[in-house]
């Protein structure tokens, strides 16, 4: 068993869900990572816009920030994250310190610079690491990952635990090749099947189309992985005014070009169930995490 095999391992096939019993069971927790072959594309805007109308529509989102970019999620809540996920290993910090409420219904678990040390640990730590963050399985309906560009370690670290990846795509015809490498590493490494394209920002839809066409055609002919079209985001200069006031442009701005791409993105994505089951919620999400962590890959 390869380590594809071993991360997929507690994923099973969406099965038909059995008569409803007298119980009422919550809904399974979803886990998205937003990952792109290049960076600046777009990826924390669609982490932080798919956040905002999620939680609108009631759900509680977690947004874990595993991007080393500058321009952060914490940067679009307009918020400053004092811990990240290494300090949970201190002595009476807990998961409910490292987290920083966004929104009402948004909070974001800062990783990124707490990823380096997490490959440094030792088993003892990584369990308590485990248990401290299991403690939000009640608390979240969605996890958004917001990773790096590219297919460096800390990428694939993170995008391993999703259960479905959005890919940012910028319609210039050299993030093409960076994206057909995003898709070949993350299906072929870590096991992800099912990728959501986001074609962002788009001036003329014709070579978005285009482009999007030819990704899909080059991974279905060569890769084992399934590309699905969720839209094309105009660029809006109502999204860098969003920045600046450090507030997602769905929320500041729902009538621009941006928000309303944006909105029909979020309509298709969550539209449809998640395309696996996440056995074992967030805890066997964390655990895999930790089991990464273990070793070069
Ligand atoms: N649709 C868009 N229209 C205009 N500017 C955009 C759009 N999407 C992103 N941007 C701008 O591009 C820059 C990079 O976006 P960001 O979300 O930080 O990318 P990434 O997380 O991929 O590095 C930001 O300054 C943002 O304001
Ligand atoms: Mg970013």
């Amino acid at each position: 068993m390869d380590q594809a095999d071993n991360l997929r391992l507690r994923i099973v096939a969406r099965t038909p869900a059995p008569a409803p019993a007298a119980e009422p069971t919550r809904e399974a927790l979803r886990v998205i990572a937003v990952t792109s072959g290049k960076g600046g594309v777009g990826k924390t805007n669609v982490s932080a816009n798919l956040a905002a109308l999620a939680a609108r529509a009631g759900k509680r989102v977690l947004i874990i920030d595993a991007d080393l970019g500058l321009a952060n999620v914490d940067i679009i809540f307009g918020i400053k994250p004092m811990r990240h996920i290494g300090d949970l290993l201190q002595p009476g910090v807990s998961a409910n310190d490292v987290l920083a409420q966004a929104a009402p219904n948004i909070h974001i678990l800062p990783a990124g610079s707490g990823v380096q040390r997490l490959t440094e640990l030792d088993r003892k730590d990584k369990l308590r690491l485990v248990a401290a963050l299991d403690t939000l399985e009640e608390r979240f309906d969605l996890v958004i990952i917001d990773s790096g560009a590219g297919i460096g370690d800390n990428v694939l670290f993170f995008v391993g635990v999703a259960q479905e990846v959005v890919l940012v795509l910028s319609p210039e015809p050299t993030s093409l090749v960076d994206a057909y490498a995003v898709v070949k590493v993350l299906s072929q490494q870590a096991g992800i099947r099912n990728f959501a394209v986001v074609i962002n920002p788009v001036v003329d839809e014709m070579p978005a189309r285009d482009m999007f066409q030819k990704l899909s055609t080059v991974t279905g002919r060569f890769l084992t992985a399934k590309l699905r079209h969720l839209g094309y985001v105009p660029r809006d200069e109502n999204v860098h005014r969003a920045v600046m006031a450090q507030r997602p442009v769905v929320d500041l701005f729902p009538m621009a070009p941006a928000s309303r791409a944006l909105a029909a993105v979020a309509e298709r994505l969550f539209s449809e169930p998640a395309p696996q089951i996440l056995e074992g919620g967030m805890k066997v999400m964390w655990q895999r995490l930790m089991r990464e962590a273990e070793g070069p890959r």
